[in-house]
């Protein structure tokens, strides 16, 4: 028999977790206006409310960390950043930016124009915002599959490309800004994207004269289900499926703080010298000098060892490995879960958990609540909170999927962790019926609303 797989890594350094009360829990998210961001991180047992920039560097990152190079301008942090870039993605031009959506700002202002489309695969919220604030219109072309939560489909990140095709021919090649592909698809439950759905999308993009760019937040995770579920890959090493990914596309944005196991950065990257100079003067405005672009050189060194770190096969097969391992335990305590599970997230279905809370009172949201008041878990609601209002007509956009999604930082938490967390949302699950009423909006913010809305208790009967 083979031995058992093990996390590729040991713990030097440990940072403690305080137990709380339900009495204070309680007392601390009506404080918090029911909104978990509000909460500090002291008031919270298990925080997965992100995966982003919540990782723990490995030793060799914080060494690199030591010999960065502060030079305003070419600094040797810069040309290690550089040369990993080229190395894993292919492209030859980057521009470092201080987050991903830092990155994103960067490319759509040298893009995107007020009434252009974009379409994509389901648009991450920082995407869709960049785009909207822009007046352009994000066009979501997912695989209607992504919206059954249970049905089982290796890709269901996938790109619809009928869907993809009709925007491209209904409309004017210069009204499309660019194609974005997400892999992998947070917002449709951290869902992988085939090699063969990037290749045919890009293939319409030639045919079309139209940019694809891959939001590659999660990269790494992608080329591993591609490894492990897509035909002709299993015997591919994991930078070979990522060389292969980046391949057909024109470039990339980044939020390094997922895939790259860093706290803090991102990048763009372009295969084109003339893009990578128009938006360069954007990078300079919003981010800094090109050679660092919001990051300190320690941070670009950092970045770059965690590009080759993020990429390993054995990391990934852990990592992986224990968003699944949460999601079984979930399933046993007979959690409603979506499936296939995500790369870096276990996905709740709150509507089949809460479902006598209606709509109008954000389940998804309700069910985070009550994950936090039974055992101090904190989780993000992906549904209508997160899906905000129509830019024109201000209605409350019910899609119908309200999710909880619980992401795992990277080489974090323990499975011993992943089981108090299973227990926790099986205590709620067992009282559910008692959660009827959910909750309302008193105050929030035009666009991204879910970051700081404050909520009240519904009073329904
Ligand atoms: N694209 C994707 C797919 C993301 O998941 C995120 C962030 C971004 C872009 C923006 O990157 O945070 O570095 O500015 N996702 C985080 C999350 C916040 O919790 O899923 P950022």
């Amino acid at each position: 028999m083979e031995l058992p797989a093990f996390e590729p890594y040991k713990i030097k350094m440990v940072e403690p977790i305080y137990n709380s009360s339900r009495e204070q829990r309680e007392k601390w998210i009506e404080e918090a206006k029911y909104n978990l961001f509000n909460l500090r991180s002291e008031q919270v047992v298990i925080d997965l409310l992100t995966d982003s920039g919540t990782g723990a560097m490995s030793d060799r990152q914080w060494s690199a960390m030591m010999t960065g190079d502060e030079s305003y301008a070419g600094a040797s942090s810069y040309y290690n950043l550089k040369n990993a870039i080229t190395e894993i993605t292919g492209f030859e031009y980057f521009l470092p930016a201080h987050q991903g959506r830092a990155a994103e700002n960067v490319l759509f202002s040298a893009l995107v124009r007020e009434g252009d489309l974009v379409p994509g695969n389901s648009h991450f919220d920082t995407t869709k915002g960049h785009i909207e604030f822009r007046k352009a219109i994000p066009v979501d072309c997912t695989v209607d599959i992504a919206r059954d939560l249970t049905a089982w489909n290796p890709f269901k990140g996938n790109v619809d490309l009928a869907k993809l095709e009709n925007v491209l021919k209904n409309n004017p090649a210069e009204k499309i800004a660019c194609i974005i592909v997400t892999i992998t698809n947070n917002t449709c439950g951290g869902q992988p994207v085939s090699m063969e759905n990037i290749s045919g999308v890009s293939r319409l993009a030639r045919k079309y004269g139209v940019k694809l760019f891959l939001d590659s937040a999660r990269f790494a995770e992608n080329a591993w289900f591609i490894k492990t579920r897509e035909e002709g890959y299993s015997g591919k090493s994991i930078r070979e499926i990522a060389r292969e990914l980046f391949s057909y596309a024109d470039g990339m944005t980044m939020s390094s703080k997922k895939d790259a196991i860093v706290n803090m950065g991102g990048f763009t990257a372009y295969r084109d010298e003339d893009l990578f100079r128009r938006a360069s003067a954007y990078n300079i405005i919003y981010e800094g000098f090109i050679t660092y672009g919001g990051m300190s050189g320690r941070d670009m060194n950092a970045l770059a060892r965690g590009l080759y770190e993020g990429t390993e096969e054995e990391y990934l097969a852990s990592r992986i490995g224990q968003v699944a391992y949460l999601g079984t335990k979930m399933k046993e305590h007979g959690i409603p879960v979506l499936e296939p599970f995500g790369g870096h997230a276990v996905f709740v279905d709150a509507k089949r958990f809460l479902p006598s809370v209606p709509d109008e009172e954000f389940p998804g949201q309700a069910l985070a609540v009550e994950f936090f008041i039974e055992g101090g878990i904190r989780s993000a609601e992906i549904g209508a909170l997160m899906a905000d209002r129509d830019p024109v007509t201000r209605q409350n956009r019910f899609n119908g999927i309200e999710l909880v999604r619980l992401a795992v930082p990277r080489r974090v938490y323990t499975n011993n962790h992943m089981d108090y967390v299973a227990e926790t949302a099986g205590k709620v699950f067992e009282r559910k019926d008692s959660v009827r009423n959910g909750l309302r909006i008193i105050k929030e913010a035009p666009i991204l609303r879910h970051f700081t809305v404050e909520l009240g208790r519904a009073q329904r009967g």
